[in-house]
């Protein structure tokens, strides 16, 4: 039988199983892809400017790619200019980048309680002690919350925060919170790296990203094309402020630079301006999908156990029961054709109550139903059994 992913790897390899409907790993639908466009961009690239995109270029990233994000950044509050964007291999490689450069090991870092497990790999992998701070949908921590772990000692070395729809959690951190934790990190001389993946599927009344509200000198920002344009691309991006020559000499001793096509049909993607109406089609069907699987939870989860809807994105987390239960509930469900991933993966520090990610993007709509009421199955029987 299928083993029960525990790594990132895992769950990536996963999801090439045809034979199980999955709503475990955090991938977007390749159904909504900007196919066309892309297409558009590639040939338009490949008449134009076939020698450059074939040839080394700058380790920092591509300048037209870097352009086009400062324009794409402005609209969205954040201003900067070209030389401070340093183009990586997606998030992860913003993330990797950033880490990798103001970390060592010991050092402490505060992050979510559920948080990305992308993010929790790279730290550990990395040596850190985590401390964590508790959220979730409705239960989002106030300043004061987050104050309390940054000014413990010792004195944290960095902060991070996926701050709009956290994966697994969904919270999004308040706007006018936003300047306030800001204020804190920055007298206590503790920067911020924003993961602002998820912000643009939230739609129009997203919160400005913190970095909108800094001037680079304590918010280090990442975000990828992944969730929206294509994760095929793997094109992401830093803004890495005060450690941008130190990011990009590591990035470029390990990899030179990313591939140049990507770059150039993301710059050319960006420039089209069709960015807007492909998102505002990803909000509507993702919103469908999270309607119709929130329906079924919220009908068939046991007493107790909850999904609260995150208004955007693509993803629920079910929480609630003893955390003992989640690899039998995974286990029962994959046996039965349904991947879910335990939320165990998710914590610096094992959970207190059972917790798991749905991903209601990928699975088609009678997929999705099927794979969700299944899953509340298997629940409502291991929570009524197992003591
Ligand atoms: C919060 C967060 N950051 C980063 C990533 C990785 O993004 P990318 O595929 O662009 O490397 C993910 C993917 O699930 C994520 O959820």
């Amino acid at each position: 039988m299928a083993k029960i992913p525990v790594r990132l790897l895992d769950l990536m390899r996963q999801t090439e199983d045809p034979h199980v409907i999955n709503l475990a790993a955090g991938i977007p639908s390749s159904d909504f892809l900007p196919l066309e466009a892309l297409k558009g961009a590639m040939e338009g690239e490949m008449a134009s400017r076939a020698r450059e995109m074939f040839s080394y270029h700058r380790p920092e990233g591509a300048g037209i790619l870097r352009e086009a994000i400062c324009d794409y950044l402005k609209v969205r509050g954040i201003g900067v200019t070209a030389d401070q964007v340093l183009v990586t291999t997606g998030c992860t490689g913003a993330l990797a980048s950033i880490m990798s450069t103001v970390l060592k090991k010991g050092d402490t870092v505060v992050c979510e309680a559920p948080a990305y497990y992308g993010q929790l790999e790279l730290l550990k992998a990395i040596g850190v002690k985590f401390r964590t701070v508790a959220t979730g949908v409705g239960q989002e921590p106030d300043p004061a919350k987050w104050q309390k772990a940054i000014l413990a000692k010792p004195k944290p070395k960095l902060l991070v925060i996926t701050s709009t729809l956290s994966n697994p959690s969904g919270a999004t951190l308040r706007e006018e919170w936003r300047p306030k934790l800001l204020e804190i990190c920055k007298k206590a001389g503790v920067p911020i790296l924003e993961d602002d993946i998820y912000g643009d599927l939230l739609g129009r009344g997203r919160p400005k990203p913190i970095r909108a509200f800094d001037d680079g000198s304590t918010v280090l920002y990442v975000t990828s094309f992944s969730k929206t344009v294509a994760p095929g691309l793997r094109i992401g991006f830093a803004l890495p402020g005060k450690w941008m020559d130190a990011a990009a000499d590591r990035q470029c001793r390990q990899t030179i630079h990313g591939g140049v096509p990507p770059e150039y049909v993301t710059a050319s993607f960006l420039r089209s301006g069709r960015m807007d109406s492909h998102l505002e089609m990803l909000q509507s069907v993702y919103g469908k999908r999270r309607e119709l699987a929130g329906g079924i939870l919220s009908r068939e989860l046991p007493e107790g156990v909850r999904a609260d809807d995150p208004r955007g994105g693509y993803m629920l987390w079910v929480r609630g029961g003893r955390p003992g239960i989640m690899d039998e509930v995974a286990k029962q469900c994959l046996s039965k054709g349904v991947a879910v991933v335990g939320g165990g993966i998710f914590f610096a520090n094992p959970p207190k109550e059972a917790c798991f990610r749905l991903n209601c993007a990928r699975a088609t709509p009678e997929d999705l139903a099927r794979g969700v009421g299944i899953f509340c199955e298997v629940f409502r029987s291991v929570l009524s059994r197992k003591k």
